[in-house]
């Protein structure tokens, strides 16, 4: 358990609180293969990797998480590319802001499509190569445990607090092999993905009020978050939710 973690797969890795994570990994001294939609954001990034970091290797690849072919072979290649998995990280995640009454079964179906199922199809493949010691940090929200009320809705909360009870999981069934699981629940972090609804003046003050700290999180700062649990610093840690929201939770 004290060997520090080499090659990680992130996934949405291509932009925001994955592009951070790639980043602050290959800062540690990580190998990583980033898994996106977006093929040539996932590159760009890896090789920014490469670029700031030398002596750490990084690849982009093509894989939509929601889909368990893509999901099986990505792992397949990015496996072969780093010689071994020591770590993973979820972060590829799509919001959905329609409100409750008006979403589609099938828009419904989709986010948790790719959050929740993506999430698992991703612990799994992982699961079949990693190693006792190596470990897995799921990205949820804290609309999982608020029941929404950000910029995400019904959907997007229910599929978080989804990814917050199966990565608890992973956490229970893993740790037989030596895996470690934990998940990071970020607050509103200044992101592609929030961009929208947060250009809404309005809307901006409002989720800033929200927080203690009174503004919005950067993805580094939740990349930071993930790093440590990733990390031999938190051996013990294990089935963690670790709050990261500039004190939006606070009992
Ligand atoms: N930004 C926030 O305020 C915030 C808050 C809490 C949680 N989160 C979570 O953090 C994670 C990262 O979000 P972000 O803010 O960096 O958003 P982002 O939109 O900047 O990045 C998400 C990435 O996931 C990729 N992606 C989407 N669907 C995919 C799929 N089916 N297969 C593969 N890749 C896919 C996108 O192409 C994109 O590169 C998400 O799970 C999100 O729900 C974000």
């Amino acid at each position: 358990m004290n060997t520090p973690p080499r090659a990680c797969i992130v996934t949405g890795s291509a932009s925001g609180i994955g592009a951070a994570t790639v980043l602050a990994l290959a800062a540690a001294g990580y190998h990583t293969v980033g898994l996106d939609l977006n093929t040539d954001g996932a590159q760009r990034v890896a090789m920014q990797a490469e670029l700031e970091y030398p002596g750490t290797r990084h690849d982009g690849l093509l894989c939509d998480v929601a889909e368990e072919a893509q999901v099986v072979a990505a792992f397949h290649h990015a496996h072969e590319f780093l010689g071994s998995l020591d770590a993973l990280v979820t972060s590829a995640g799509v919001v959905d802001t329609t409100p409750f009454m008006d979403i589609s079964v099938e828009q419904f179906r989709r986010i948790h499509d790719v959050n929740v199922v993506g999430t698992w199809l991703c612990m799994r493949e992982a699961a079949k190569v990693m190693k006792p010691g190596a470990t897995i940090c799921a990205v949820a929200s804290i609309a999982g445990l608020r029941g929404g009320g950000l910029s995400g809705t019904a959907a997007y909360a229910s599929s978080k607090g989804g990814v917050i009870a199966l990565a608890k999981n992973a956490a229970r069934v893993l740790a037989a092999q030596g895996i470690r699981v934990n998940t990071v629940s970020p607050g509103a972090t200044e992101t592609p993905m929030i961009a929208k609804p947060l250009s809404n003046p309005a809307h901006r003050q409002r989720i800033e009020n929200l927080a203690a700290q009174q503004r919005i999180g950067r993805a580094e700062e939740i990349a930071s978050g993930i790093v440590y649990l990733l990390s031999a610093q938190a051996s013990f840690t294990h089935g963690a939710n670790l709050v990261i929201d500039g004190g939006i939770l606070m009992p």
